[in-house]
């Protein structure tokens, strides 16, 4: 796992008092195969079942979350596999959920970033919030240690801070939180009108 993962922690860390836990989860962890199931994802779980301990448990994992932060890195232009793998082994456990999306990269993920947010809004139908993080690894020798060795450099981190990426971090959770919010007070009123 790259450290710019660990940079965007930090700052979850810290953020302002709100009304979310947030919890580390790696895809890595999960070591999911090419999607290997017999069954459809979207026939989960209304037809049939996974029938892999692999899909299950990742399944499960991210079926308990209201919400996610996407933090992602770019390959050759593209979402890489390992990603794009792990979003297509479900489908029902994602929909009408907020997710926000931070990319990293030599050129900050631009591409990756905008590709995960198709599927995620366009076949998930989740809520990618307005705020898309974009994080470049600074030019020079920082470069080269961040893609060889993910470690995130000194003049990376001072470009970060200094391009206010922090605060849109901040801002992409504060609108999770506000999507959330507004499902609860809908869930509310229709509660109130049975
Ligand atoms: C094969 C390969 C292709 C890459 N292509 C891109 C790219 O298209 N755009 C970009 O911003 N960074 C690109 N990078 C840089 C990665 O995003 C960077 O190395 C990142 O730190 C990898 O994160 P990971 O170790 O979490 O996979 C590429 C790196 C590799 C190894």
């Amino acid at each position: 796992m790259a450290l710019s993962v660990n940079w965007v922690q930090s700052i979850l860390k810290t953020r302002p008092s709100d009304n979310l836990t947030i919890s580390p989860l790696s895809i890595a962890d999960f070591n999911l195969p090419v999607y290997d199931e017999p069954v459809m994802p979207a026939l989960v779980p209304a037809v049939k079942q996974f029938t892999h301990e692999h899909s299950k448990k990742w399944s499960a994992a991210i079926a308990s979350f209201a919400g996610y932060i996407f933090v992602i890195p770019e390959y050759n232009y593209g979402l890489a596999g390992g990603t794009k793998n792990a979003v297509d082994y479900l489908k029902n456990e994602w929909p009408g959920k907020p997710v926000a999306i931070i990319s990293y990269g030599v050129h900050g993920g631009n591409k990756a970033n905008e590709q995960l947010a198709q599927s995620l809004e366009a076949v998930m139908q989740m809520k990618v919030v307005p705020t898309k993080v974009l994080l470049p690894f600074a030019a020079g020798p920082d470069l080269m240690t961040a893609v060889n060795e993910g470690k995130v450099g000194e003049a990376t981190l001072e470009e970060w801070e200094g391009k206010g990426k922090r605060e849109e971090v901040l801002k992409a959770v504060k609108e999770i939180g506000e999507v959330l919010e507004l499902q609860a007070k809908v869930d509310d009123v229709l509660e109130k009108t049975k």
